[in-house]
This record gives C-alpha cells, sequence and structure tokens, in this order.
C-alpha cells in the first residue's frame, strides 16, 4: 500500500538551497516514490521562489495566522510535488532566506519557521484538499514545532523528524511563546522548554514519533557533550527511537557521465578524459598548469564547522610542493580573507571564488584531482559523496558522515584494493598536512592512483538503501 509522506523544509533542492538540508529534502521528493511513498513538501514560498506560485493552485486558505493572510498552493516542478506557504508578510522579503540584508537573522524567524511547523501539524491532521498524509516527515530545527502543535490540536499522523546538524537548534525567548500560540502547558522539561526559552528543535525531538539523523557515526556522537551539543542528555534518553540513515545524493543530477555543467564527460573506463575538466578549472581561476601537480578543491560553507581553518595552515607546504588548490565557497569573512590572502601569497596556484555557484561546483568535482573536507564535526557530509562518484577523493576528518563514508588508503586497504580516498585523525593542521602529503605521494604513483578513483566511483553514493530503511521506518509508524 502506498503511504502518503509529507516533508515539512525550509529549503528544497533545485528551488531553495544554503547546504544538504535542501538537497535531501528535494532528493527524498523525488527518489521515495520506487518504495511506494508519495511524498509532497511542505515549504515557504520566499521571495526567490516567487515564479513557482505562477500556474500553481490554491489549496487552503487558511486566513490570518502569524500576523498576516497564510494560503497554501499546489504545484509540480523538478518531479517534486510542492505544498507552497503564501505568507507574504513572512516570506516576500529581500535578502537570504535566513538572514537579512545585513547578513542577520531575521527577527522574526520564529514566526517564519514557527508557521512552518504549524501547517505541518495541520495538514498532518487535518489533510489538505482531500489528501491526508499518512506520515509527517520533518526537517531541523524549521519544522521542530511540528510535532509539538500536533501534541496541541489533539494530535495526527505520525512524525518523523531528522536532524541534520544540531549546531542550529532554534531557540528563542519565552516572551514569544504567545505570538508563536504555544500553550505554555508544553514549557516543561517534556516538551518545549530547552534552559528557560523555547527550543524548536529540543520540543520537536521530545515529540517526535521517531527520530533520525544523516549517518549512523553521527547518531551515536549526538549522545555525547563533545557533539550533542546540550542535546546529548535529551537524544540519549530518546535512544530507542533515534536511528542514523546515511544521506545519499542524486545521482542522475551528479553523474560524470552526462554532466551538462562539464568541460567534457567521462566515467571509471574513459578516466582520462577526466584531464580536459582539470585544465577547464585551471584555466577558469588563470592557473598555471603541469600534469603533475594534484589539483585539491573545496567547495563548502565557509564556517567554523568545516575546519577550513586547518586548511589554511595545512595548504602553504603541500603548494610549495607544486599542488594546486581552489575554493568555491562563502561564508565566515574571516575565513573569507584567509583564503583571499592565500591566492595572493600563491598567485599561480591557488585560486578563490567566493560565492554559490552549482554549474562551478560540478566542474570543479569533476576536474579535482582531490577534496578536502577537514570538518570539526560532519553529520554526513556530501561533498564527499560527490567527489567520489567524480572519481575525485576525498580528504576527510574522522568524524559523522564522513567516518561512515570514506575508506582510508592505509596499508591494509591499499593491498586488497578497496580504498577511495585519506582520512585523518585528530583534526589538527598537522594531520592534515599529513594526509595531504600521504595524497601527494598516492598520486605520483597514477596507477595507483587510478585504481582508487575506480574504487569511489564504484562507492555506492546514491539513495536506493537509505530509502527503502526510510520507507521501513514510515511502514512502521503508520497506524494500521
Ligand atoms: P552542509 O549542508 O553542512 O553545508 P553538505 O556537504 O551536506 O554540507 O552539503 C553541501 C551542499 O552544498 C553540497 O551539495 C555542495 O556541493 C553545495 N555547496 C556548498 N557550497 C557551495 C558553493 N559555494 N557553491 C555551490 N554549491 C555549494
Ligand atoms: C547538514 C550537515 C551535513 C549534512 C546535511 C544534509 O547541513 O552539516 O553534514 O550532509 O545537513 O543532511
Amino acid at each position: 500500500m502506498t503511504t502518503k509522506q509529507l516533508s515539512v523544509a525550509s529549503e528544497c533542492a533545485p528551488f531553495v538551497k544554503t547546504g544538504g538540508l535542501a538537497d535531501v529534502v528535494g532528493a527524498l521528493g523525488g527518489v521515495m516514490g520506487a518504495h511506494d511513498v508519495e511524498c509532497r513538501v511542505l515549504l515557504p514560498l520566499y521571495r526567490q521562489i516567487a515564479q513557482l506560485a505562477e500556474g500553481a493552485e490554491e489549496l487552503l486558505d487558511a486566513g490570518s495566522l502569524f500576523g498576516g493572510p497564510v494560503r497554501v498552493l499546489a504545484t509540480r516542478a523538478s518531479g517534486i510535488d510542492l505544498l507552497l506557504i503564501d505568507a507574504p508578510h513572512l516570506y516576500d522579503r529581500p535578502g537570504q532566506i535566513y538572514l537579512n540584508e545585513n547578513g542577520l537573522d531575521w527577527a522574526d524567524n520564529h514566526l517564519r519557521f514557527g508557521l512552518l511547523g504549524w501547517l505541518g501539524a495541520e495538514i498532518g491532521r487535518n489533510g489538505i484538499a482531500g489528501w491526508t498524509p499518512d506520515v509527517v516527515h520533518a526537517h531541523d530545527w524549521q519544522a521542530g514545532l511540528t510535532p509539538v502543535y500536533a501534541q496541541q490540536s489533539g494530535g495526527g499522523a505520525p512524525c518523523v523528524l531528522t536532524i541534520h546538524n544540531v549546531a542550529f537548534q532554534g531557540i528563542f525567548p519565552a516572551t514569544q511563546m504567545g505570538p508563536l500560540g504555544l500553550d505554555p502547558k508544553g514549557f516543561t522539561q517534556d516538551g518545549f522548554e530547552y534552559f528557560g526559552q523555547v527550543g524548536f528543535l529540543k520540543g520537536g525531538l521530545m515529540l517526535a514519533d521517531q527520530i533520525t539523523t544523516v549517518s549512523p557515526t553521527y547518531a551515536r556522537e549526538l549522545m555525547t557533550p563533545e557533539f550533542g551539543m546540550g542535546l546529548e542528555g535529551v537524544l540519549a534518553a530518546r535512544k530507542s527511537r533515534l536511528a542514523g540513515i546515511l544521506n545519499g545524493i542524486d545521482t542522475a543530477t551528479w553523474d560524470p557521465g552526462a554532466d551538462p555543467a562539464l568541460a567534457q564527460t567521462y566515467s571509471s573506463r574513459t578516466l582520462g578524459r577526466k584531464a580536459a575538466n582539470k585544465l577547464a578549472v585551471l584555466e577558469h581561476f588563470g592557473l598555471e598548469a603541469d600534469s603533475a601537480a594534484p589539483l585539491f578543491s573545496v567547495i563548502s560553507r565557509l564556517s567554523d564547522q568545516k575546519g577550513l581553518d586547518l586548511a589554511l595552515l595545512a595548504l602553504p607546504a603541500a603548494l610549495e610542493k607544486g599542488a594546486r588548490f581552489v575554493l568555491l565557497g562563502s561564508g565566515s569573512a574571516e575565513l573569507e580573507l584567509g583564503f583571499r590572502e592565500l591566492a595572493r601569497a600563491f598567485p599561480d596556484r591557488v585560486g578563490v571564488e567566493i560565492g554559490f555557484d552549482e554549474d562551478l561546483a560540478h566542474l570543479i568535482q569533476a576536474g579535482a584531482d582531490a577534496t578536502l573536507v577537514p570538518s570539526r564535526f560532519e553529520p554526513c557530509g556530501l561533498t564527499q559523496l560527490c567527489a567520489m562518484r567524480y572519481g575525485t577523493l576525498p580528504i576527510v576528518s574522522v568524524t559523522g558522515g564522513l567516518a561512515d563514508t570514506v575508506i582510508d588508503a592505509n596499508e591494509a586497504a591499499l593491498a586488497v584494493n578497496c580504498a577511495t580516498g585519506f582520512q585523518f585523525a585528530p583534526t589538527s593542521a598537522a594531520k592534515l598536512g599529513d594526509a595531504l602529503d600521504r595524497a601527494m605521494a598516492v598520486y605520483a604513483d597514477r596507477k595507483v592512483w587510478q585504481k582508487l578513483q575506480r574504487n569511489a566511483m564504484k562507492h555506492p553514493v546514491g539513495w536506493d538503501v537509505s530509502a527503502a530503511r526510510m520507507a521501513a521506518i514510515y511502514q512502521s509508524l503508520v497506524k494500521v
């Protein structure tokens, strides 16, 4: 029997994206059909995606909610069924989806995402235009209040809550309970109270029927003080309801054999053609070509999580030895400056582009020899998966999903030919430097490097296994 599922999320690729959350929500919207799950994605109609409203059908006029008129529109785009929350007073704005034009959080983010959870709960309980989900799947703090509002209004479809990143928890002053329409009875340790404030994620974690996170290692890490960021106790208490399900990537979008953003498509049998992409990347950044020198890359949000300050410390030694390096990313002003300075110090060897550019990300994944992901913590990480699919070897710290997806090229793994990249621990500049040295040494032996590339390209990075696990979780929750 088909399971009807409603995803409740603040981002969904390819429409609106700041990171991997969008990729995962978009991918689930597309792949679950093969597992007999019919998905719809409830998403705010931000100004950035206003064009999606053209030709969309109005399913619900919810009247005035959270300070203004709210409607829900339905449309289908890029193979995904969308339910768009049209609430101009909350979403029709300039700036970015979470940040205003000065780079600060929108002051009413609690209302903007409170409404998202409120509608998730409403549709989970009463359905919309005759369609009632069997299960509601809420993502991250922005959708965290979904099970809270559901409980408050007397229940509804069971709720799965996925933690993509516990660093973002949605914590707001207790005075906002009124504007959010939250019943103060829920302001307890067993509810949404979090150290005297309202915790969106905390409340969701207490009340969701099932919690998932995006890799098995992160699921374990989340229950420790080092990684739980204050929620380790809550998660340990709900351990029996916590599952780590590894993310995949959309292998149709990320296909080196058919990617339109590439200078030259290729496969594991035609790896030689990958070189044309390396040349295209070097040319894009105005760097000197040298076939003996590996090209390292980073495609990332520039935030403390990603450990890129360590890359700034470790890279100069590799660059002195001839390596090339390109970075595509944006975020912390300090890191942006640091990488710009690195490019100034090595003008022929380092290229830096500050910004977000989907096509360039694809070209870099194809053109680089190896990609660096030296994260301090990484719930799953998608860039290392994209890299492997493109025969670009990941150099990663041993944490979260990075630990679960990369097989280190140590002696044993090389001997049985199963290595897919390089790992280092602890997460320090010195250990990253050692890993860069190891990668350069292997790169010098092109035969071995090619073996690693083929292993990486063979590694399953799609959704097959995880989508089936997710479908099984939905099934287990659906009341018979
Ligand atoms: P996170 O969600 O923590 O940012 P992930 O590795 O899970 O990290 O996902 C990041 C996603 O965003 C990947 O699809 C990656 O290719 C993409 N990405 C990150 N930075 C950029 C950028 N500057 N330009 C284009 N794509 C980017
Ligand atoms: C978060 C995490 C990242 C994960 C992504 C998708 O942004 O930082 O590790 O891959 O969500 O789940």
